[in-house]
């Protein structure tokens, strides 16, 4: 089998690939952390089977975010395991509800297939589903939480500033943090952010800031697995490598470098160091992020006392 499940603690396995992972929590019942993707969706039910665990276990898929590449596995567990609630927060369940939400999301995941493919990841496009459905079928709120059993619960945060609706899990037991995108893309292995304040620069550091307090020994990232540190500090690292990019997106601009040239640059360099999106997307958010940036040019956001 090419992509092993990881056991990452005793109650705790990463599913799906590397660059788009997901978490199976075990206690008495079973979440899955994340909605992963179209393309992973297989992948992750072979890797369930070859546990050993009955998937009629596993009672939740709980997301973090709205954006296509948290959310393109639901429509295919909703109908291969139509007993799986899906949780998500309350702004997650309005933006799944959008018409346009489709129709972005089928082109992301056929740009999430390409890269998988290219990777060697998978061989093949997934088939099409005649019914693509995201409902959310419990919303979840801030400092709720979600009994697994066997000592295992998982409480619910707001951590908006990726996404306007992005929520993150933290699991105290085991001291498993969820955050999923709102440290940006990290790369443990070369230790480099690409700080990804796609909704708004204040609040991504708000939210890194408030989170600081939360005493996680190992954070589940959405891109790129597990990793085995204090959550304070990759938050503190996190806000630092934000910091940076902003404050070099504003001194290149008030240079007079056009926004074109400095977009270019960095897709180029985000390209360098492991993009997961076409260049063309790439572009865009880059320009995002400087428009980010802009609004909040003057505001101290990155106090860490
Ligand atoms: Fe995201």
């Amino acid at each position: 089998m090419k992509h092993e499940p990881i056991k990452v603690t005793p109650h705790l396995f990463q599913l799906g690939t590397k660059s788009f992972p997901v978490y199976l929590s075990m206690g008495e019942h079973g979440m899955i952390i994340e909605g992963g993707t179209g393309p992973t969706f297989d992948i992750i039910v072979s890797q369930i089977d070859s546990l050993g665990i009955d998937p009629e276990k596993i009672r939740y898929i709980a997301l973090t975010h709205s954006h296509s590449d948290h959310v393109g596995a639901v429509p295919r567990f909703k109908r291969r395991f139509p007993h799986i609630k899906v949780l998500g927060g309350s702004v997650t369940e309005k933006i799944l509800k959008k018409e346009r939400f489709l129709k972005d999301f089928l082109p992301a995941d056929k740009m999430i297939c390409d890269i998988l493919m290219d990777k060697g990841d998978i061989h093949e496009m997934p088939p099409a589903l005649e019914k693509y459905a995201f409902d959310i079928d419990q919303v979840v709120s801030e400092g709720e939480k979600i009994e697994l059993g066997k000592g295992i619960s998982w409480t619910v945060f707001n951590t908006p500033g990726h996404s306007p609706c992005h929520i993150s899990f933290f699991e105290e037991k085991e001291n498993n943090f969820a955050i999923g995108d709102i440290t940006g893309y990290f790369d443990p292995e070369m230790d480099i952010f690409w700080p990804n304040y796609f909704y708004s620069l204040e609040e991504y550091c708000k939210s890194i800031l408030r989170m600081m307090d939360i005493p996680g020994e190992r954070i589940l990232l959405s891109h790129n697995g597990a990793i085995e540190t204090k959550s304070s500090s990759h938050l503190a690292k996190a806000l630092k490598a934000t910091e940076i990019y902003h404050k070099e997106m504003i001194n290149r601009l008030d240079k007079g470098e056009p926004n074109e040239k400095v977009c270019r640059d960095k897709a180029d360099w985000i390209v360098s160091i492991g993009a997961l999106a076409s260049y063309n997307v790439l572009l865009f958010l880059c320009d995002l992020l400087i428009k980010n940036s802009q609004k909040d040019r003057d505001k101290d956001l990155f106090n860490l006392a």
